[in-house]
């Protein structure tokens, strides 16, 4: 290539960095994702490797972050706040590790102090004398804005240092850390930005960042700000010899520093170290990045110092991407069971997380609205460990993208579309629709429900369209037609033996698992299991009224309204009595308060049960009164553990809770009290 083409070709990547930076730290509201970001970053970096004659000083390697907002007095910071070099595997790591000790010549061993990377706005803390005095933001690293008004709003940050015993307190010190939301708060902020039609941020750094540098300090104190430090500036009055002697002094200071920081020296414990965190990801109640690895000994990190925009003696390894940016293809419309239409986004495959994903839910018409999607357009997609990936914003608007058509008849029987509540659509055609048909009986056939083995999606679809199974009620009458079903494609004798069997087994169904199987909008397993023991048979639940309904535990009016609904209909009041007629509902047994040994106690089971099944040993801790719960939270007393058990095992350890193995579960039943 000639020198003006490759010129060209640096400045046009130069230019398009420069761009992303602007509107990452300026606007807060980024185009690309970060994966993205980082890889347009190395190729300009290995661009710059390759002609180093090219590179100029405002190129982005060469700097951090962005120039400060003139609405902020800038604030110039004593020695820079650099950002962090990034390695993407083990091999980066052990280089980045080798390097240290050739430069450190005759060292042997470095600690390395792990933390995960929040995912947050960097800020520099200054207390003079124990009190703080400037807060500042990273801007370019030697210019920051200074927000201390703001920053005095948030509750974690103590403006005064805490005197204590084994550290006096510095006439100057620069903490250094990271404001964030956690993602509970980022949920409700949105949740209440999208009530009240007010800017919906994109994820929760862009929340934090944008909370931080308002220009009137009452609207930051309403955001739910949180800080951890990870790091020190300039010093004076006190000497530490280590990171690890510098977090100390914080904690006894009562600064928050992260809970989950270890130390390490060998890669392979920093390997381990960085799989236990990617592994517990999801249960860490703020968003993270990556995992930081900094040499502890500050002679050390001294001696290595620093290149142009980051410590040597420091690196980020990053985690999988959970957002990247794709194309909308298509927008189809999905009926489910109850005949609500939810909207789902077809997009150009694409990997986050670790997955290829090609579709993504877009709840209602409502958010298709708020977030201006037309087919064409390049979104940003979310997905954070196993939930359903959700498009977060548009990044860049096709300009002739085209609009979805909101449908007037339903996609799967035709039938007319009508509005229900305020933003969602239902299909009219109710169980007259072949889609909620089969929805239906897959529901009342799943593992949580009637638990029927041996009946999967397509031979209940086989089923169905011979006019075999078109209601669950015609379970219990497949036996009659054993000639037609044996010479089915893909069935023989032996399956539908075993099929009928599955269904007489079955018969016999806790008054739980039957409300739970009849599928009404909104009733989960929980709200099911509520039902059943306030109203103890399933005639006190069919005749329930309105009022009733609300005296029950966890249940408002909008599901009361849908179970006095669904039981009102004449459809419905059909069914059910065709499947009665078949099954014996065994209603929850009366345990006085005295044998409600467990009463008040929550417990999350997990893992695999060696002699009983997972859901036996829930429905006895239910009869004796605890609350069974599916995660875990600081709520929970105990965790019963099987084999395999993993997140909940690792979150309940990290929680401090207690955790008994399943193998002691007998015991803990007959002596709760030898346990908790
Ligand atoms: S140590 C020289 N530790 O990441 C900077 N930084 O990309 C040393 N960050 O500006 C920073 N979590 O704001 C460190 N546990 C952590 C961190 C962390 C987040 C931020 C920090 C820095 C940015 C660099």
């Amino acid at each position: 290539m000639n020198k003006i083409a490759l010129k060209t070709q640096y400045n046009h990547l130069k230019e398009n960095l420069l761009q992303h930076n602007y509107n990452y730290h300026v606007l807060d509201d980024p185009t690309i994702s970060d994966g993205e970001y980082d890889k347009l970053f190395r190729e300009l970096q290995s661009f710059e490797t390759q002609y180093p004659e090219l590179i100029t000083p405002d190129s982005p390697t060469q700097q951090v972050g962005y120039a400060p907002l003139d609405e902020f007095q800038s604030f110039d910071h004593l020695q820079p706040m650099l950002s962090l070099s990034n390695v993407f595997n083990e091999t980066e790591f052990s280089e980045f590790h080798e390097r240290i000790l050739k430069r450190l010549v005759h060292e042997k061993n470095v600690d390395y102090i792990c933390e995960p990377k929040l995912d947050g706005t960097a800020i520099s803390l200054i207390y003079e004398h124990g009190n703080l005095i400037t807060a500042a933001t990273r801007g370019n690293g030697t210019v920051g804005e200074d927000v201390s008004k703001n920053v005095k709003t948030i509750k974690s940050i103590p403006h005064k240092l805490k005197q204590s015993q084994n550290f006096h307190i510095p006439d100057y010190i620069e903490i250094r850390g990271e404001i964030f939301i956690t993602k509970k708060n980022f949920e409700n902020l949105n949740y209440v930005a999208k009530k009240e039609e007010t800017k919906i941020f994109a994820n929760p750094r862009n929340a934090a960042s944008g909370s931080l540098r308002q220009l009137d300090s009452n609207i930051t104190a309403k955001r739910p700000l949180s800080f951890i430090a990870h790091g020190i500036g300039r010093c004076e009055g006190i000497d530490f010899v280590s990171l690890e002697e510098f977090y100390s002094f914080l904690k006894s200071s009562l600064i928050p520093i992260n809970r989950l920081t270890k130390i390490y020296s060998t890669t392979q414990d920093c390997m381990n170290y960085y799989n236990k965190i990617l592994n517990m990801r999801e249960q860490i109640p703020y968003e993270i990045d990556g995992v930081v690895f900094k040499v502890n000994d500050f002679g050390f990190q001294e001696r290595l110092g620093a290149v142009s925009r980051a410590p040597r003696w420091a690196v980020a390894y990053k985690l999988p991407a959970e957002e990247v940016t794709t194309i909308l293809k298509d927008i189809n419309f999905q009926v489910g069971r109850t005949g609500l239409l939810t909207p789902v986004a077809r997009l150009d495959p694409v990997e986050i997380g670790g997955v290829t994903v090609s579709n993504a839910t877009l709840h209602n018409i409502d958010e298709i609205k708020r977030l201006n999607l037309n087919i064409g357009d390049r979104v940003l997609l979310h997905r954070a460990g196993d939930v359903i990936p959700k498009v977060v914003k548009v990044v860049k608007a096709n300009k002739a993208g085209i609009e979805t058509e909101i449908p007037t008849l339903c996609p799967e029987c035709g039938a007319k579309i009508v509005p229900v509540h305020t933003s969602d659509l239902k299909c009219s055609a109710g169980l007259s629709c072949h889609k909620v048909q089969k929805g239906q009986i897959i529901h009342f056939i799943s593992k949580k429900a009637f638990d029927i083995d041996g009946l999967g999606n397509e031979i209940v679809n086989t089923l169905f369209t011979e006019s075999l199974l078109q209601n669950p009620a015609d379970l219990f009458n497949l036996h009659l037609h054993k000639e037609h079903i044996v010479n089915l494609e893909g069935f023989g004798e032996k399956s539908f033996d075993n099929l009928v069997n599955s269904i007489n087994v079955s018969k016999k169904i806790t008054l739980t698992r039957f409300i739970y199987a009849l599928g009404i909008p909104e009733v989960g397993e929980s709200t099911a299991n509520n039902l059943a023991n306030h109203f103890l048979s399933f005639s006190d639940i069919f005749s329930a009224t309105f009022d009733d309904l609300l005296d029950v535990n966890d249940i408002g009016p909008k599901v009361a309204n849908n179970i006095t609904e669904y039981f009102t209909t004449p459809q419905m009041q059909q069914l059910i009595e065709d499947i009665q007629k078949h099954i014996e509902i065994e209603e929850p047994q009366v345990v006085d308060l005295e044998h409600q040994i467990l009463r008040g106690i929550n417990i999350v089971l997990t893992g695999k049960f060696e002699t009983l099944s997972r859901e036996e040993a829930k429905e006895k801790l239910i009869s004796l009164g605890a609350s069974v719960t599916s995660s875990v939270s600081s709520k929970t007393d105990l965790v019963i553990a099987g084999e395999k058990a993993g997140s909940k095992l690792t979150k309940a350890n990290t929680l401090g809770i207690k955790v008994i193995s399943s193998d002691k579960y007998e015991d803990f039943i007959s002596r709760p009290s030898n346990f908790i």
